[in-house]
């Protein structure tokens, strides 16, 4: 079935497959900002053959009216609006609803969703309990994963969501509570005392609290600081079919419950080469600040492949020009690192790397170009988020995210499970041989 933002057009011409002499027409159909594809669905039943597209880089899961990227333009609208328009005016709260719901809230809609995730935002206490079940050096995204399925066992009212209510419900619980997790599995790593949410902070003031107070001094969020960390939250919330989504979707395909689908997707998105990547930039940054290798000679290593080092927050599936995350990025980067920690050198470490990648030829060619991860982790290291929290801070943004496909997959009329084809290269048929006679090899 086609999303309603998407239409076969009748005046569109078949795509016509030639194959052994028959001709096979194919519909091609068309998305509303003119993107157009063909249309495979009944290819197998037609031809007997299958498509091969290891990575998907030429294949479309499904259709979608969330998020739209030009990867040619360097463009990126949630909901048809263009990211550059939330550098000043909203909230991660309110990005969060547009990006679910389709419309940005009016203000009883955003009061009442605020006020579920202040008084969501706490975890029972058998969940609190858990953290200590995990070792101080734990993965904070193995923990937010196992978190995130523990959370649903406390809330099996919430495993089939069946009526709009009840998904809200679900959402905002998710939403509000993967700060706490997120919070509370950085003070288990550091032997402090868990830090409660405070009911008179709202969203990002509240995950600082929980991050950053001491039971003796509370930690007050600086306007800049809630400026960039709603700004860094809003870049992530969503990217259409990245990886992680694409998981969220698969899972969901399976009729799996939304805690399911989205711990599936927090451990696609720790993948070094996805969301993982901020943290491989800051290692990368470091090693060069401590003079173990120069920003020429480390961009030299990346052109190589045999050394299989690569320029991490460099290059992009999709965008092919720039990424306007990591403009946008970088221009809070150098607005507020100045004010909060002085000169940051691994931010002129990244500059460096900019300018040489940008006049080589070899990222030039290949169309790479910063990616959101490039600047992120500097600005989340500013702020004082570790930088084994970066991935869980993308995992926060990217949420909102994975609960919108999530829910459009599910309210789609006629979903089937996703199951891929693949051509097999194995062995011919061949017979099992008892263990005596297998020889002694
Ligand atoms: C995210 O999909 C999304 O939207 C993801 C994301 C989101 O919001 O969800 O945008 C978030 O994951 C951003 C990407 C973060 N990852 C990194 O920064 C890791 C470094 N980047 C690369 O590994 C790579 O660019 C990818 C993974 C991002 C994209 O991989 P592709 O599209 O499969 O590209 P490729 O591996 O086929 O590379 C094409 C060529 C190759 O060289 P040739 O074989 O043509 O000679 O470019 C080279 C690659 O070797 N190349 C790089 C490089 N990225 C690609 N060479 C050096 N350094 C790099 N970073």
């Amino acid at each position: 079935m086609l999303a309603a933002s998407s239409t076969s057009h009748p005046s569109l011409d078949p795509a016509i497959l030639i194959l052994g002499g028959q001709s096979y027409p194919l519909p091609v159909l068309e998305g509303s900002e003119g993107e157009r594809a063909i249309d495979i669905s009944k290819l197998r039943d037609q031809t007997g053959h299958i498509t091969l597209d290891p990575g998907y880089g030429n294949t479309g899961s499904c259709t979608s009216a969330i998020t739209f990227i030009d990867g040619e333009q360097g463009i990126l609208r949630y909901r048809g609006i263009p990211i550059e328009q939330f550098a000043d005016n909203t909230t991660f709260t309110e990005v969060a609803w547009l990006l679910i719901f389709g419309h940005l809230p009016s203000e009883a809609e955003y009061e009442e969703f605020s006020r579920d995730l202040t008084r969501f935002a706490y975890l029972d206490e058998g969940m609190k309990h858990q953290f200590e079940g995990f070792p101080r050096n734990a993965p904070p995204m193995a923990i937010l994963s196992a978190m995130i399925n523990a959370l649903s066992c406390f809330h099996p009212e919430l495993h089939e969501l069946e009526d709009v209510d009840q998904f809200r419900h679900a959402a905002a619980r998710l939403i509000s509570k993967i700060r706490t997790i997120a919070a509370y599995a950085f003070r288990h790593s550091r032997g402090l005392p868990y830090i409660y949410p405070d009911p008179a902070l709202r969203y990002v003031p509240n995950f600082l609290h929980m991050m950053f107070s001491q039971p003796y001094q509370q930690y007050l969020c600086p306007s800049l600081v809630r400026k960039a960390m709603n700004l860094i939250l809003i870049l992530h919330a969503d990217h259409e079919q990245n990886c992680s989504t694409s998981t969220v979707r698969m899972v969901g395909s399976s009729g799996a419950n939304l805690f399911a689908s989205c711990a599936a997707g927090v451990c696609a998105l720790w993948g070094p080469l996805h969301g993982g990547a901020n943290v491989e930039v800051l290692e990368m940054l470091e090693r060069i600040h401590q003079g173990n290798i120069s920003a020429e000679e480390y961009v030299k290593l990346a052109k190589d492949k045999s050394s299989k080092v690569r320029l991490m927050g460099f290059g992009h599936r999709v965008y092919k020009n720039f990424d306007p995350r990591a403009q946008m990025l970088q221009k809070v980067a150098e607005e507020l690192i100045p004010l909060i920690s002085g000169d940051d050198p691994l931010l002129d470490i990244a500059r460096r790397l900019e300018d040489i990648a940008r006049s080589d030829p070899y990222f030039i060619e290949r169309n790479l170009y910063p990616n959101v991860d490039f600047y992120s982790g500097i600005l989340l290291r500013a702020i004082g988020i570790p930088t084994n929290m970066f991935t869980v801070m993308f995992a926060i943004g990217r949420l909102p995210g994975w609960i919108a496909h999530w829910w459009e997959q599910h309210q789609a009329a006629g979903g089937r499970i996703a199951r891929p084809r693949q051509i097999y290269t194995g062995n011919r048929q061949t017979d099992y041989l008892r263990l005596e006679s297998r020889g002694a090899a």
